[in-house]
C-alpha cells in the first residue's frame, strides 16, 4: 500500500464482531482423516454442509440437505459416488442432483432436483472448500508446505472456539499474550518490532525469548524435558493472511491456524504445528524410507501442547465474547500496534 492510499477505517466494536466472512477463499474445513466414508457435517458461516469421501477416494461437498424432505444429508451413508439420505434412501451425487430413489416405480421419473454443491481441495493434509461462487481456481489457497517436507514433524489440533473469528485472530497476532502460556513455556517476552500490511496480509514481526533451540538431534528431547530448555531471542513473526494465519519462530518451528467461522459467535479453527528437522544436514543423507519413518514416528508429538495452549486462549475468547454480548458498545484499551490493521483487513474482506 503506497503512504498517500488512505487507510479504509478501522470499525466500530459493533461493526468488527459481527463482520462476516469474504466467502470468495478457500477454508480449511476438515483434516482429511477425518472425511471418511460416513459423511460429515461441517458449518462455514451459517452454510450447513456435508463432506465425503466416495468410493474412489474423492472428497465433495454438499449442502447438508436432502432435497426430499430437507433433513441432513451428513446423516446418510455414502454408496459409490452419491449419499443415500438417511430417511428414505434418496441418492445424491456429487453433482448436487438425485442419482437414485430406490421406491421409485417404473415409468416415474427421477425429480430434477439441484442442491448447493461446493468446490473442495485435498491437499496438504487437509480438505479445502471455496465458499464463493465459481471453482476458486483463480484464487490462491495458502497450503502447508511443511505438512509432506521429509524435514518437518507435523501436530495438529482443532480449535473450537464459542467467539467472533475477529477474537481468535487477534489473539493470534498479540503475541504479549505469551503471559498466559508461562506454564507451557512456548515463547517469552516479544516485543513487536515492525507492521507490514499489503491488500490481504498483514505481518507482525516480533522479537521474542524461545525456549527451545533444534540443532542438535538430541536438542529434540527439550520437547519432552523443560529442564533442557534454555531461553534465548529469536524473531517471532505472525502473518494474518486473510482469512488464515501462519507463524515463525526462529528456524525452528512453524505454526498455522486454518479458519472455518461457523456464525457470529463461534468459530472453529486447525491449529498446525511444524518442528523444523532442518538443522540435521546428517539425517538428510539418510534413505527416504528412513526419513520418512522418523517423520511419521513423531508425528502429532506435540499435540498435548498445542492442546494446552488452545484450552488457555479458547478460554479466554469466550469471556470476550461473552463480555461483548453483555454490553457491545462497551469499548476496550489496546496497545499493540497490530491490531488495527488485522480489525480493518477483517471489515474490508467482509465488505467484498
Ligand atoms: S428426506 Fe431424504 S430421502 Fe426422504
Ligand atoms: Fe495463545
Amino acid at each position: 500500500m503506497s503512504p498517500l492510499t488512505p487507510l479504509p477505517p478501522v470499525p466500530s466494536l459493533a461493526q468488527l464482531r459481527t463482520a462476516g466472512i469474504n466467502r470468495n477463499c478457500w477454508y480449511g474445513v476438515a483434516q482429511s482423516s477425518e472425511v471418511r466414508q460416513k459423511p460429515v457435517a461441517v458449518v462455514l458461516w451459517g452454510e450447513a454442509i456435508a463432506l465425503y469421501r466416495d468410493g474412489q477416494g474423492q472428497v465433495h461437498a454438499l449442502e447438508d440437505r436432502c432435497p426430499h424432505r430437507h433433513v441432513k444429508l451428513s446423516e446418510g451413508a455414502v454408496v459409490g459416488e452419491a449419499i443415500a439420505c438417511a430417511y428414505h434412501g434418496w441418492q445424491i451425487g456429487p453433482e448436487g442432483s438425485c442419482t437414485q430413489i430406490p421406491y421409485l416405480d417404473a415409468g416415474q421419473k427421477l425429480p430434477t432436483c439441484r442442491i448447493k454443491t461446493y468446490p473442495v481441495r485435498e491437499q496438504d493434509g487437509f480438505i479445502w472448500l471455496f465458499g464463493g461462487s465459481g471453482d476458486g481456481a483463480d484464487v490462491p489457497l495458502m497450503g502447508l508446505p511443511e505438512w509432506d517436507h521429509l524435514n518437518y514433524i507435523a501436530s495438529w489440533t482443532t480449535i473450537d472456539c464459542p467467539g467472533h473469528f475477529s477474537y481468535l485472530i487477534e489473539n493470534l497476532m498479540d503475541m504479549h499474550h505469551g503471559h498466559l502460556h508461562d506454564n507451557y513455556q512456548a515463547w517469552a517476552e516479544a516485543q513487536l518490532e515492525r507492521i507490514d500490511t499489503q491488500p490481504q496480509r498483514i505481518d507482525a514481526h516480533y522479537e521474542a525469548q524461545s525456549y527451545y533451540k533444534i540443532d542438535k538431534i538430541w536438542s529434540v528431547s527439550q520437547l519432552f524435558i523443560p529442564a533442557l530448555r534454555r531461553l534465548h531471542p529469536e524473531p517471532l513473526t505472525v502473518s494474518y493472511i486473510y482469512p488464515h494465519w501462519a507463524s515463525s519462530l526462529g528456524n525452528d518451528f512453524k505454526i498455522y491456524c486454518l479458519f472455518c467461522p461457523v456464525s457470529p459467535t463461534h468459530t472453529r479453527a486447525y491449529l498446525i504445528h511444524f518442528t523444523s528437522l532442518n538443522a540435521f544436514w546428517r539425517l538428510h543423507k539418510l534413505p527416504i524410507p528412513f526419513r520418512r519413518w522418523v517423520k511419521n514416528s513423531l508425528f502429532n508429538s506435540a499435540r498435548g501442547l498445542l492442546d494446552g495452549l488452545v484450552r488457555q486462549d479458547v478460554a479466554m475468547i469466550a469471556q470476550e465474547q461473552a463480555a461483548f454480548l453483555a454490553d457491545p458498545q462497551r469499548k476496550g484499551q489496546e496497545v499493540n500496534r497490530a491490531i488495527a490493521p488485522v480489525q480493518r483487513l477483517i471489515w474490508q474482506q467482509s465488505q467484498s
